[in-house]
């Protein structure tokens, strides 16, 4: 059982999908480990510290050749898998709504494609959910960045000079990103507000210490539809929502918005005369902004400034912090493949309540029931 990582392609993206911990761990079950050259560079990873523990580093994509198992933290071109053997597994990110053209290249190429985001969200899963691990992360920075754009500061201050006010923040969407925005810019000491569409929301919130901002008297303020995932709202709840977040967010110094529904473009949380309402100097991190954004405006790595108001995002944001993001993706990837080792075969062997969830192509076709039609 040969498992296999290559140094990532994709522009700005510095994590790596195994570590020299993962390494160890995979080869404690029995794996030859190869890895690319310079696969960790950008996690401050180095080929010496994989050659330590035990993997064997390649130059170029050769680390595939022969390959049952390949790893990645964003799908690689199948023209860098050439050497696999036929129908190896493929074990990464691949955006499957959007990228359909890479999923259609996978079947053809024969392997077998599996979507870390299509980890089904149910306990036993938790530890081998990439969403979780890396929007955990996005959502600690996204507080950090907007703090650094911000000319003030996060925490009351008295000083002999006289008194600084808590910075407001509010955080709209409290997914996995969300509680750990309203939990760091609670750190830092600003006044934090947050807003969800789903009811369940409210008490996290609360117990966290932030004040919850909801629109209460609109049908569909359940606003949850399959493994806890937001739906798409009613015309009448999105104008109440509209109004309610407009009195609000005037009051605002710093925004944090993280909403997604999987599959769909995110919605539209912010519009241009809402920022306009805002005080100059207030700071938007847009999460989603890789994702269509939730604020009118927002471009992916620029700070664009609209009505005296900083709108930011990066496209990649758990890149920013390469060296924990990678530990805790290889660990996802590490408890996913180590949870279905079969002892007697030498390798994992799926169940299907996850492996019919999380596998594209097989055979050469698209098999994925959430990707007909
Ligand atoms: P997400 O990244 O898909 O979306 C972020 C947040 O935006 C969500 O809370 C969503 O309700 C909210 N949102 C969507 N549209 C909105 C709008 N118009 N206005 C305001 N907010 C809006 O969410 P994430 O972080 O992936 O979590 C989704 C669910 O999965 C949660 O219920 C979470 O607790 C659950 N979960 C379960 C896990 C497990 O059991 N293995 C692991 C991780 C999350």
């Amino acid at each position: 059982m040969r498992i296999a990582t290559l140094k990532e392609r994709a522009a700005g993206e510095t994590r790596v999908s195994v570590t020299p911990e993962t390494v160890k761990k995979f080869i404690a079950l029995g794996a030859e480990m190869a890895v690319e050259e310079g696969a960790g560079e950008g996690a401050s990873i180095s080929d010496e510290a994989y050659r330590e523990a035990g993997a064997e580093v390649t130059t170029g994509p050769k680390a595939v050749a022969g390959a049952d198992i390949v790893l990645g933290v964003q799908a690689p071109d199948v023209m860098t898998l050439a050497g696999a053997k036929d129908g190896a597994w493929v074990a990464a990110t691949f955006d499957p709504f959007r990228d359909k053209a890479r999923v259609e290249a996978y079947a053809k190429a024969g392997f077998e494609a599996l979507s870390m985001e299509f980890m089904p969200r149910i306990t036993r899963a938790q530890s081998m959910d990439v969403l979780s691990s890396q929007s955990n992360l996005a959502g600690y920075k996204a507080v950090l960045a907007a703090a650094d754009e911000f000319g003030r500061a996060f925490p009351m201050m008295m000083t002999a000079a006289g008194t600084i006010h808590a910075a407001k923040a509010f955080i709209m969407g409290v997914g996995v990103a969300g509680l750990q925005a309203i939990a760091t810019a609670r750190r830092l000491g600003a006044q934090v507000s947050a807003t969800d569409v789903r009811s369940a929301t409210k008490e996290q919130i609360q117990s966290l210490g932030a004040k919850p901002i909801f629109v209460e008297s609109v049908e569909g303020i359940e606003g949850e539809g399959s493994g806890g995932y937001a739906t798409e709202m009613s015309e009448e709840y999105q104008k109440a929502q509209a109004e309610l977040v407009s009195g609000h967010i005037a009051k605002q110094d710093i925004v944090i918005t993280t909403a997604l529904i999987p599959g769909r473009d995110a919605p539209r949380l912010i519009s241009d005369a809402q920022i306009a309402t805002m005080k100059p100097g207030s700071v938007i991190f847009d999460l989603a902004v890789a994702q269509g954004g939730n604020v009118e405006g927002s471009e992916a790595d620029k700070v664009v400034v609209k009505h005296g108001v900083k709108i930011m995002g990066f496209s990649n944001t758990p890149a920013h912090l390469a060296a924990d993001a990678s530990a805790l993706f290889a660990r996802n990837l590490y408890n996913f493949l180590s949870a279905f080792w079969d002892k007697d075969a030498g390798k994992p062997v799926l169940d299907e309540e996850i492996g019919d969830a999380i596998r594209l192509t097989q055979g050469g076709k698209v098999v994925n029931e959430r990707l007909q039609g």
